[in-house]
This record gives C-alpha cells, structure tokens and sequence, in this order.
C-alpha cells in the first residue's frame, strides 16, 4: 500500500481512536477549510460588492489568475474538477446539487427532441430518479425503470436491451449506491455507443466514483457527468458539478440570470449563454461554499488519484478478507474490478449493529436494516479495517449488540 494515509490534511472527530468509515456521507474536514472560511468573510469585509469582480486567488495562490466570485463556478471546474474527471478545461462547473442539474438536464429541450424515453435503472439515487419520474407529467419524457438482478445489480442486458430509436436519455450511476457496484468501463462504452446510434444522451452519476479513483468521461463516453464533493471529496454540501461534453448543444428553460448572456443587461428577453455549462446557473450563486469546496480535491490530486484508488482498494481487499473469515455475506461485489470504495456487509439488524460500532467510536452506516456500510478512505489505515472487524466479531458472537437501542442514531447515520 503506498502514499496514504494522511492524517494531518483531515480534521478529526473529537474521540481519540474515532474510527470513520462514512466517507460515502460526508468526508471529514480538510485540514485548510477553517483558513479558506477566514479568507470568504475577509473578503466579503474588505472587497464587498467588488468581491464578486475580484479577490485574492486563494484557490490557486502561484498562477497569478484573477478571479471574482462571478467566475469561480467554472474557475473551480476548470482547476480542480476537470482533472478530477481526466478532461479539458471549459467543461465542467460546479453546481449546487445533482438534483438541480438533473432538472435542468431534463428542462431543455434539445433532450426530449432526441425521443421519449428516458432509461433509469429504478436502483438509481432519487434526485436522479425521481427527477425523471416528475418531469414525465411536464414533457413528453416517459421513465423505462430498468429492474436489478437477484444479486441487487443494475440488469445490463435488460438495460442494453431497452436502448432504441425512443430513446432520449440514459442516465446511470457510475456506482451504485444501494451497492457499492461500479459499471464497467465496457459496459459503459457499449451503452454510449448504443445511445448515440439512435441520437440520445448519455448521462452518468459518478457521486460514489468521482475522486476516489481516476475518472476519464471521454473513455466512458458519456456526453455528462455529475457528481459531488460532499463525500470522498470532503467539500461538505453545496457543492457539485457538472461536466457537458464539448459542443453539446443544450439550452435548459431552468436557467436563471446567472446562466443569461447578459446579466447585467437586464434585458427583457433571455438569452442563453454563449458558454453550454454556464446556462446550468440558476439564480446568484451561493459563494461561501465555493471557498471551502475543493480542498479536498486539492489533498486528492496532490495525492493522485491512482494511489488514492490503490490505498482505497487494499483497505476494501482488507475487509472483504475479514467478511469472508466471520462468514458475512456482501452485497457489495466481492471482485476488485468492479468494486467502489464502498463494502455493504448483509447483516441481520444491521442498525443495531451500526449503533453499536457507534457507541464505540466505530462509524458505519446501515441501510433498510439489512446492510452495514463502510467505505474506508484516504484517512483510515489497515489497522482500523482489523479493529472495527474485531468489533463486529465480538458483537455477532456474544449477540450483544441485538440489545442495543437505535434511537441515538438519528435519521442521518
Ligand atoms: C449516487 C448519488 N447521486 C446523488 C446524490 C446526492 O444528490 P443531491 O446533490 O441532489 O443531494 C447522492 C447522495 O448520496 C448519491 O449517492
């Protein structure tokens, strides 16, 4: 196992020994988030209105680029999120959520004039999902929910099978939430060559794979990709991003004046940014998030992104081992190639164990009462992967934790 890991970039929980395995929920703290926060309310003091045009270049303090609040959106893409996707500059933008994307994506018209399906695996995450579902009582945009097989995966070949000349949109996520399955990288190919045979597009939710491996979206094929920061990239909420392939014509009617080509114009007709990504803006961006958004991303790269994948991968391998040795089935696939950074652990009452790991400091989450998650990071080491299998041991073996109550979780584990 090589570079990782790397305490001193990240913030910890106060409990000496915590050991935390959310990182599909939320990273932990950056270590230079509190000095980026210092520098948004400085800046906001002394520049004020003007911050928008100018500030300090915080972001990239040795390139000598100017930047303003108004162009971070797509500065930060071009700087921190192009790379974290293997693509060129002039592509991607942050956003505020995927659900915003989404219904932007879905808005425009260029979508539904490719057809009438759109293609979900109903597997997919609800502001994927459920997005599609309510702009079919909008537009002529009819949801295909393609089912999983009996081990939980997305059904490929139902889903191969169902790409036509209807065919508007295909939306799938790179890894599955429910999971922890990636698509491979040639499935992922011959849907992009099918979709664009009959005119659709292509779009892939990379939340879970994003910046936890290398990502490369012209070898994918898809024509967008979204995703976040709030988890393994550690950019906490507010903060994602879109990449739209080059020349991709679309021109969503869930713009705002920040996506006009002419904001300061105030004219009484819209008009679409020159710039495709750019009419992705609703209305005046939330910036304060924008400051602490891409520390993690910056940890990440300097890291680079191969070793973070090898270090995820050996703590994974670590897991899966002891899973095997206790006899725990996984729902999460148990071969490298396919899997994220993310082991489920089928489990009976899976919440109360979770709650019992977290009375001892062990942080999981647990899902439909059926699976622990863990997805061990950039922060965690070999040793915690061993500790927190000791105490699941000792927790299935004594049956303890069956005792234990759920009720101090909280709705959000
Ligand atoms: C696959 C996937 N997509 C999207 C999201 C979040 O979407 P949003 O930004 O709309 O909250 C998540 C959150 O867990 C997710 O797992």
């Amino acid at each position: 196992m090589s570079a990782p890991p790397l305490p001193s970039a990240y913030r910890f929980p106060s409990e000496p020994d915590a050991i935390e395995l959310r990182a599909f929920t939320h990273g932990l703290q950056p270590e230079r988030v509190p000095v980026m926060m210092e520098h948004f309310t400085e800046d906001w003091r002394r520049f004020g209105v003007d911050a928008w045009n100018e500030v300090p270049n915080h972001w990239r303090p040795e390139s000598g680029e100017a930047v303003g609040w108004w162009t971070l959106p797509t500065y930060l893409g071009d700087q921190f999120i192009a790379p974290l996707l293997g693509t060129e500059p002039g592509t991607c933008i942050l956003q505020p959520s995927v659900h915003w994307t989404v219904q932007c994506l879905l808005s425009s018209p260029e979508v539904a004039a490719r057809g009438t399906d759109v293609l979900v695996p109903e597997t997919a995450f609800p502001s994927v999902l459920h997005s599609v579902q309510q702009w079919s009582h909008l537009r002529d945009l009819v949801p295909r929910e393609v089912g999983e097989t009996e081990n939980h995966r997305v059904d490929r070949a139902a889903l191969l099978d169902a790409i036509g000349p209807e065919t508007a949109l295909v939306a799938l996520s790179h890894v599955g939430f429910t999971t922890g399955a990636r698509l491979p990288t040639a499935f992922l190919q011959e849907v992009a060559q099918r979709v664009h045979a009959h005119d659709g597009l292509f779009l892939l939710d990379g939340y879970h794979a994003a910046a936890s491996r290398p990502i490369d979206v012209a070898e994918l094929g898809c024509d967008l990709y979204v995703g976040g920061l709030l988890k393994e990239a550690s950019g906490s909420s507010g903060n994602t991003f879109l990449y739209v392939r080059d020349g991709l014509e679309l021109t969503p009617r869930l713009t705002g004046w920040f996506g006009d080509a002419a904001p300061f114009e105030f004219r009484p007709e819209p008009e679409p940014h020159p710039d495709v990504r750019r009419r992705f803006l609703g209305g005046t961006t939330a910036v304060a998030p924008m400051y602490h958004a891409v520390e993690g991303v910056r940890i990440l790269l300097d890291l680079g992104l191969d070793a973070v994948r090898d270090h995820s991968r050996a703590l994974t391998d670590r897991a899966v081992a002891h899973a095997d040795t206790l006899d725990i089935p996984l729902r999460s696939p148990r071969r490298p190639e396919e899997r994220s950074a993310m082991v489920l652990l089928e489990v009976p009452e899976a919440e109360r164990l979770t709650a019992y790991l977290k009375q001892r400091a062990v942080y999981t989450d647990s899902r439909r009462d059926e699976v622990v998650r863990m997805a061990p990071f950039v922060w965690n080491t070999l040793g915690e992967i061993d500790r927190t299998f000791d105490a699941i041991e000792t927790a299935m073996s004594t049956g303890k934790y069956r005792s234990v109550s759920v009720e101090a979780a909280g709705p959000v584990t």
